[in-house]
């Protein structure tokens, strides 16, 4: 019952930390004034707290644990890449073309993170 719960709060906060994501890039690129706003700066960081915090509850209960099981290991790195393209897209990236590029990498590498979660393998395409 409470991994059902914590998964449905892990899956919902990652459909919601992509929406934000992805709005936040369009936003910024545009120079919408919405970026100024402070639920834009507070509320992507809760959601990946409580990403981050029910990922890791998971794991304990299922006795599986990044650096330790191939797939977790795939969406620790994963999550670091993602979190690391987002700062370049959102922030550090010095041209326009470099934010856009970083925005639409983090949206690929987001994409083989869920397909690593649904598979349980870090190479989930192949067979
Ligand atoms: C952007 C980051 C992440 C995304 C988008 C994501 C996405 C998902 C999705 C879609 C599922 C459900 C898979 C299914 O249908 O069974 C899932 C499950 C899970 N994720 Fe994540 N995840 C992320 C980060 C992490 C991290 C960093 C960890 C490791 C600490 C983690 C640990 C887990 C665990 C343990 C499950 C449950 C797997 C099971 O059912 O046995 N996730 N994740």
């Amino acid at each position: 019952m409470t991994f059902i719960l914590l998964k449905h709060v892990h899956v919902s906060c990652a459909v919601i930390s992509f929406a934000l994501f992805f709005l936040r890039g369009i936003w910024s690129f545009n120079g919408s004034p919405i970026m100024q706003q402070g639920w834009v700066k507070v509320v992507p960081h809760a959601v990946d707290t409580l990403l981050l915090a029910s990922a890791l509850t998971m794991a304990f209960i299922i006795q599986q644990y990044p650096l330790m099981d191939a797939w977790l290991t795939a969406k620790f790195f994963g999550l670091l890449l993602y979190i690391i393209l987002g700062s370049v897209a959102l922030k550090y990236g010095k041209t326009k073309t470099t934010r856009i590029a970083a925005w639409l990498a983090a949206q690929v590498v987001f994409a083989y993170i869920v397909l690593v979660a649904t598979h349980h393998n870090p190479l989930p395409l192949i067979h």
